[in-house]
């Protein structure tokens, strides 16, 4: 096996390197397409991508890498990259400064690194499989926060959701009624950090992809949260439902979503 130091490195080195792109595009004029009515991408989500890509082949050639905008590599390496460039495209093209970029790397389809760093904070999250996590190199843990009527949660909604009836409002309005609030913050792999860090206690959202959640929910297990499907089953990058808590509320989450009729498609 790789020295998993090395890659965890190559992943931060990376991670800040793509911040710095991502910094930099605040400044410039944005050329923004669409992957769909609601979906956006701009020449940063690709630059950066590319950016990230090629910090992972200067150092490991053979890699297998799955990343958002495409720079794809299938290969027999036991290793994995799971990138997301840039997550938070939407806040970013409104120059709303909420965003960050997202790496994770799995060895024999389990993931062993989780890199998500916040350029505008400069927050560097990392974790490392039964390591735990860290902020900026301090240990994080999430809250201890027992009840949901106490608990403040985050979610986001999917870019089809105008085309599809399950699309979260349901959810959405009934743990409304149950929390003390709810935030929708536009960056699924911030949502989960920000779990992670007890800055919120609970995370739910339908039809992710695996770079949005693969590098956040290891930094939420490895903060001591939980993180499984809507019905409290073993959660999947490549699964439709991600519910991430502090493990205190997950039960009274898990019951809540339950009452509800939207599922990951
Ligand atoms: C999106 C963000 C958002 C979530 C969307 C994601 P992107 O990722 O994570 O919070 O609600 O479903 O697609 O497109 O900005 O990388
Ligand atoms: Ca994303
Ligand atoms: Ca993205």
């Amino acid at each position: 096996m790789e020295k998993i130091e090395r890659v965890k490195n190559v992943a931060i080195r990376a991670a800040k390197a793509a911040g710095r792109i991502l910094i930099k595009g605040m400044t410039e004029e944005l050329a923004v397409t669409y992957k769909g009515e609601l979906d956006l991408v701009t020449q940063i989500d690709i630059l950066s991508e590319q950016t990230i890509v090629g910090h992972i082949k200067r150092h490991f050639k053979d890699h297998q890498i799955l990343a958002e905008e495409g720079n794809n590599q299938e290969s027999g390496s036991p290793y994995r990259w799971i990138i997301d460039p840039l997550d938070g495209t939407t806040n970013y093209a409104h120059r709303f400064p909420c965003f960050c970029v997202s790496i994770a790397v799995e060895y024999q389809e389990e993931i062993k690194i989780g890199v998500i760093y916040d350029p505008i904070r400069k927050e560097l999250f990392v974790a490392e499989k039964g390591r735990g996590a860290t902020l900026n190199q301090q240990p994080l843990s999430v809250s201890s926060r027992p009840i949901l009527k106490e608990a403040l949660l985050v979610t986001g909604f999917a870019y089809n959701l105008r085309d599809h009836p399950n699309n979260n409002l349901n959810h959405f309005s009934r743990l409304l009624m149950r929390a003390q609030g709810i935030r929708r913050m536009g960056s699924a792999a911030l949502d989960l950090c920000y779990v992670a860090a007890g800055r919120l206690d609970g995370f739910w959202e339908l039809n992710l992809k695996p770079w949005d959640t693969a590098a956040g929910s290891l930094i939420l297990t490895e903060a001591g949260g939980q993180v499984t499907d809507f019905s409290g089953k073993t959660f999947l990058i490549d699964k439709p439902e991600i519910l991430a808590t502090n493990g205190k509320i997950h039960q009274e989450m898990v019951d809540v979503l339950a009452e509800g009729e939207d599922k990951g498609l």
